[in-house]
């Protein structure tokens, strides 16, 4: 590819870049220009392998024409419809198919157009399905230490990453959090972990410390992603499950990251064999394509608004673009490409290669845990005294340099290439890391 076919813009300064070191992006940019399948192109006419799908989004790879087609007929036949008192098709075929693939018993989709706001929705229906069945009590929300819920103000009150919140104020009232399930115990340990199911017990000291009657609900990523890959013990989920059916509070995944395939399964619901009373989802849902996030419920949780007179709203919320139409025919292209290609299956074959591949980094210099499931990755590394995060930024530096895309969080590189990643890009994508980490 040329190296002057589509020249970086040469004006930096406007643009305040979303969770970015700003200035020092803006020395040295790194601009991406094109993508196929598993490779970027950057503004150099370099490749570069995608080992994160984007922002774990990109799940069928890039630029998949069955998606790019979908997109462009649609916008070319109905470029938008009004969300509210009206509908259009593509909304309601992407909801069927979306049902259709979800873990049994998920059968409604609410649709909004990120993860985060799939997170709020889900907190504001949990509050509004106690109040409307007579329980207004229950207004108490749970989250989990080291969450990533998005960046809204409920996602950030029920998250438990510090910096995503101590900037912003005194957040929501009456939130609890569960501690995070990352224990030394499970170090180098190869997929589930084995200790820690215990932890969800904390659940019932919550529960006694308030009275079961004023919590609504708990939400947890059945996988912490965006915190550095956390994996649920043994057991965990399944006693968090318990324990909510146990007290009548309602249990939301967050599947925003294991949604669509990461872990070779549809849902992390269907992989853990743990059924939530809601599921957000967002990122793969399009392919990382258009925006677009969903929330699914139960019958139970729908049906309880579908009460009084008819011509009333049930539930007071949506969005502009909720199922927006262009939205909506990216996400069927997409749910067509993953089972046309089997892309789920395909996850879960791999999986376990992925898994050796990683942990052969173990013995690498100031690599101090590797953790994986499914097609998730992280590697944590020993800080720098004094200087935490800066070891993993400059190792995503130098791989980018070298020509692969990871992510960094702390000082944990996490990865989640696309689902059509083949063994070759597997062996291109650790070497790399390798010859990073072996002079970082
Ligand atoms: C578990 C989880 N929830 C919510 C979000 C927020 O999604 P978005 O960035 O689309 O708002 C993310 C994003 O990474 C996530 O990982």
């Amino acid at each position: 590819m040329a190296l002057d076919r589509k020249p970086a813009p040469n004006d930096l300064n406007a643009f305040w870049m979303p969770f970015t070191a700003n200035r020092q992006f803006k020395k040295a940019p790194r601009m991406l220009v094109a993508a196929q399948d598993m490779h970027f192109t950057n503004s150099q006419g370099r490749q570069i392998l995608d080992g994160t799908a984007g922002l774990w989004c990109c799940n069928a790879g890039h630029c998949r024409p069955k998606i790019t087609e979908a997109i462009q007929v649609q916008a070319a036949e109905l470029d938008y419809a009004p969300a509210f008192q009206m509908g259009h098709p593509k909304a309601f075929e992407l909801a069927n198919a979306l049902v259709g693939m979800a873990p049994e018993g998920m059968d409604h989709a609410f649709f909004c157009n990120s993860g985060s706001e799939a997170v709020e929705t889900a907190l504001k229906i949990a509050l509004a399905y106690h109040r409307v069945r007579g329980e207004g009590a229950r207004t108490r929300l749970i989250g989990r230490e080291r969450g990533y819920h998005g960046v809204n103000f409920g996602g950030i009150s029920v998250g438990g990453i510090v910096n995503n919140r101590k900037f912003f104020g005194t957040l929501l009232a009456g939130v609890d959090h569960l501690p995070h399930t990352h224990l030394p115990q499970n170090q180098w340990v190869k997929g589930q972990p084995e200790h820690g199911a215990e932890l969800a017990d904390e659940l019932e000291r919550i529960v006694a410390l308030h009275g079961p009657e004023t919590i609504a609900a708990v939400i947890v990523e059945p996988v912490a992603g965006s915190t550095g890959v956390i994996l649920p013990p043994k057991g965990y989920l399944q006693r968090l499950r318990a324990i909510t059916q146990k007290h009548g509070i309602l249990l939301i995944f967050d599947e925003v990251i294991t949604g669509f395939g990461r872990l070779g399964a549809p849902f992390a619901a269907d992989y853990f064999g743990v059924m939530p009373d809601m599921i957000t989802c967002a990122k793969g849902l399009t392919n990382g394509v258009i925006p677009m996030g969903a929330v699914l419920t139960s019958g139970a949780i729908h049906d309880a608004f579908m009460t009084g007179p008819e011509h009333v709203i049930e539930l007071f919320h949506g969005y502009t673009y909720s199922g927006s139409p262009i939205a909506a025919a990216a996400g069927l292209a997409t749910l067509e490409t993953y089972r046309e290609e089997g892309l789920f299956e395909r996850a879960a074959d791999i999986a376990p290669y992925w898994q050796e591949a990683l942990h052969s980094l173990r013995d690498l210099p100031h690599v101090i845990d590797i953790r994986n499931m499914g097609l998730i990755g992280a590697v944590e590394l020993d800080p720098i005294a004094g200087e935490p995060t800066k070891r993993a930024f400059e190792a995503f530096l130098a791989a980018y340099d070298k020509g692969i895309l990871i992510r960094t969080t702390g000082d944990i590189i996490a990865m989640s290439p696309p689902l059509i990643i083949e063994k070759t890009h597997i062996d291109e994508l650790i070497g790399t890391l390798r010859d990073v980490l072996k002079a970082a």
